[in-house]
């Protein structure tokens, strides 16, 4: 691809880099979700995983390879042999597959970390596009450090690499060190001095340590490169990634500035962010750029006078065009099979029959609990009934007792622990803490409580409470969520999830003997 097409491919690595970040773990459910709503969404590439890093990673490239259509499927792996043949394993079957290898280049990484004389890393990094070539013709290849590597080493290493028949070269700004205006004169000299550089596409792949993944991301596709790898929410690794949907709405509306196009549509970035913010059970901070609940809020008098007169006064971008539309009415007590099956559709859900009546139960039983029920509560629903693991732990039943007659607050637990209906009831110093203190003893567990969040799904004083909570144990962390118009209810569901999650780790990292 030739700079002066003006088409830049989206690579989504979500799934990969995102889940990465600490408490983004995703069950593979739930990665298959997301994986949907990302072809739903358009991105060009989604990097589904480091098939060679788990078992369960392995599992799960595979899984999302062959669960979608008309989009790429990279699988990670390191500039290894074996770590390559894993990678093709997962992703052959894929409609259109891509082994993506990395290979540090910066003088740190090369003598500390690979322990390599940069001979030996140029050697490398083509013996393994050179493995990887026999497999696909769709390889590409990453400068890990790139931008704190030289960059006429860099230079030498994709003339090599591009040779031996990687498609694609993405610059990494792994440490999120670059400035703009450095970022992208490094893009354009890489570019233009590598003298075949125009057999492949130069991509970019920013993180956000000072908070320049976009800026950074969007001053090398001005300098030529077209394909920008990025994540959902900027998640990733330490401060995460750059956002896609900050880069792609900057494309979109700088059009004038940047005039160059992309294949994502728009409309569906507020619900792929709500999405995932739901699988991972972290709330949209409310000054998020694009989708946070306040980016089309206007609170001062002055904004809301020049909004009343025209709207473009300080609107650059319509809730609309992110697919932020007012939330429908969609189904109540009376609605049948039929209409929770055409909304669940419209929602991009496409479920089983037996998931179908599961959820329909649970929108029924809903709808006693509240009058207007709407598509974020059935997103709600579908994520807890239907994307959660087979639970070790349920909740069946739960009594909360509250005075201020200085009797201490009370729970009283009914458990399905591994197959065993159990009854306990305990104290705390307020209902919640009564409720984790009852649970966790049921369990035999007693894992720290990191974090504890409510927030109302929609408006209204009878809106469901998301509860998220994040535990840890032993090394490990997990989240957990749940909700409910009972926010009592809620907290207890998104403990025993976190519980499960926790308990599911464990027995993984026991399985891969981490
Ligand atoms: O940040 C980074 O350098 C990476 C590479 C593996 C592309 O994630
Ligand atoms: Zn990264």
């Amino acid at each position: 691809m030739t700079i002066e097409s003006g088409r830049i491919r989206i690579f989504d690595t979500t799934l990969r880099d995102g889940e990465q970040s600490p408490g983004a773990t995703m069950n593979l459910q739930e990665k298959i979700r997301l994986a949907r709503q990302l072809e739903t969404l358009g991105v060009d590439i989604m990097e589904a995983g480091f098939p060679a890093s788990s078992q369960g990673d392995f599992e799960a490239v595979q899984a999302i390879a062959r669960a979608v259509r008309g989009v790429e499927v990279a699988g990670l792996c390191r500039a290894m042999p074996a770590d390559i043949d894993r990678a093709w394993d997962a992703v052959k079957v894929a409609e259109s597959p891509r082994i993506h290898t990395f290979l540090a280049t910066s003088p740190v990484h090369m003598q500390y970390k690979l322990r390599k004389e940069p001979d030996q890393v140029v050697e490398m990094a083509v013996a393994a596009v050179r493995h990887a070539a026999k497999y696909t013709s769709n390889v590409e290849f990453s400068a890990e450090d790139a931008s704190r590597s030289n960059p006429d080493f860099l230079v030498r290493v994709f003339e090599a690499v591009i040779n031996a028949g990687a498609t694609t070269i993405n610059v990494p700004d792994t440490v999120g060190y670059a400035q703009p205006e450095e970022f992208g004169r490094l893009i354009r000299y890489v570019i233009e001095n590598t003298p075949n550089s125009h057999k492949a596409v130069f991509s970019v792949h920013c993180h956000n340590d000072l908070g320049m993944g976009v800026a950074n991301t969007l001053a090398a596709l001005k300098a030529g490169a077209r394909q920008a790898e990025v994540t959902i929410s900027g998640i990733g690794e330490r401060a995460g990634n750059a956002s896609l949907e900050e880069i792609v709405m900057a494309l979109h509306t700088r059009r004038d500035f940047y005039q160059l196009d992309c294949g994502v549509v728009t409309e569906q970035l507020f619900p792929t962010c709500r999405l995932l913010s739901m699988i991972i059970g972290q709330p949209i901070p409310p000054n998020k750029a694009i989708v946070g609940a306040n980016a089309f809020a206007h609170e001062s008098g002055i904004h809301q006078d020049g909004m009343l007169k025209n709207r473009e006064t300080y609107e650059i971008m319509t809730p609309e065009s992110i697919g932020k539309t007012k939330t429908d009415l969609v189904i109540g007590k009376h609605s049948g099979r039929n209409a929770v099956k055409n909304k669940l559709e419209e929602l991009g859900y496409r479920l089983e029959e037996d998931q179908l009546v599961t959820v329909f139960e649970a929108v029924k039983k809903l709808a006693d609990k509240k009058k207007q029920i709407y598509d974020e509560d059935i997103e709600a629903l579908v994520l807890e009934e239907v994307y959660r693991l087979p639970d070790l732990y349920r909740l069946v039943n739960l009594s909360v007792q509250c005075s201020d007659t200085g009797m201490p607050p009370t729970a009283a637990v009914v458990m399905d622990v591994m197959g065993e209906v159990k009854r306990a009831a305990g104290f705390g110093v307020g209902p919640v803490d009564a409720i984790f203190n009852v649970i966790g003893e049921m369990v035999g567990r007693a894992p720290v409580l990191e974090r504890y969040s409510v927030t109302a799904i929609t408006g209204g004083t009878d809106a469901q409470g998301e509860v998220t909570v994040r535990l840890r144990q032993n090394g490990s962390s997990a989240v957990g969520r749940g909700s409910d118009p009972d926010i009592i209810l809620a907290s207890a569901r998104a403990y025993v999830n976190a519980l499960n999650r926790l308990a599911k780790k464990e027995e993984e990292q026991e399985k891969e003997g981490i």
